[in-house]
């Protein structure tokens, strides 16, 4: 079967669905229905049922759906059903912060290698995790099977240290640093922004618009 086409925002919306059905399978619920994730979600149920369609039909008439075969029905499409080898380049404050979050290994993923540049920090284990020089990144990449990236470095060497991980196989970064990447358009980038969310809060706190922007894109 042809692989569907996903908009962004709908291949974001089924991680919320996905998070919310955990959630709701640990309050120990068997089923659940468009109405009540989309409810917990602020959506309307019209698109949960339009994002899931896209994908197949998973409810069942008089059930809803069962929220066992939709947690496993998402992760397949999600890729989380597998688990991901990923390095953290950069041991400074963002990357030491991430290094021991347990989480990441129960969601299927791992911090299988850490980099960074500086001589001082090489060799230092932090977590567990011993971290290598930049040299060593291709190698390990390879060998390692890393397929996804974390940058944690400044700014000014973020650009540099992406080059590095595409070169080396990595096909997913996940980007820290306050700067946009160019990539190939076979790999995917995603960037956390913590600076640009408080931003974005103290924008909608001062003018006294918190519950009232419009969620929709302009169009
Ligand atoms: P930091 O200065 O504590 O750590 C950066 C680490 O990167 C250092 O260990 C340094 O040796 C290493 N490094 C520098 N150049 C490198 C290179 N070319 N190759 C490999 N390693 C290299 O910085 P911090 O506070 O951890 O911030 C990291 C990044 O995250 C920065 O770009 C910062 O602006 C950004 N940041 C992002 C936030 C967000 O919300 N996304 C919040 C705070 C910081």
């Amino acid at each position: 079967m042809p692989k569907p086409r996903v908009p962004r925002p709908t291949a974001k919306r089924l991680s919320l669905y996905l998070r919310e059905l955990e959630a709701q399978q640990d309050r120990g619920q068997p089923t659940s229905s468009s109405k009540q994730l989309g409810t917990a979600l602020g959506l309307t149920d019209a698109q949960v049922r339009k994002d899931l369609a896209i994908f197949g039909q998973f409810g069942h008439p008089g059930i809803g759906y069962k929220i066992p075969e939709l947690i496993a029905q998402l992760r397949k499409i999600l890729g989380t059903d597998r688990s991901w080898n990923a390095a953290i380049v950069g041991a400074g404050n963002i990357g030491r912060a991430l290094m021991p979050y347990a989480r990441f290994r129960r969601k299927g993923f791992e911090i299988v290698a850490v980099f960074d540049s500086d001589p001082a920090v090489i060799g230092s284990v932090i977590a567990g995790h011993k971290v290598r020089p930049m040299s060593d990144l291709p190698q390990l990449v390879r060998e390692r099977n890393i397929l996804i990236g974390i940058i944690a470095v400044p700014a000014a060497a973020a650009q540099q240290v992406a080059d590095a991980l595409i070169k080396a196989g990595v096909k997913g970064i996940l980007n820290f640093a306050p700067i946009r990447l160019e990539v190939d358009h076979h790999v995917s980038v995603d960037s956390v922004d913590f600076l640009l969310s408080l931003e974005q809060l103290a924008f909608q706190v001062s003018l006294g618009l918190a519950g009232s922007l419009d969620e929709r894109d302009g169009e």
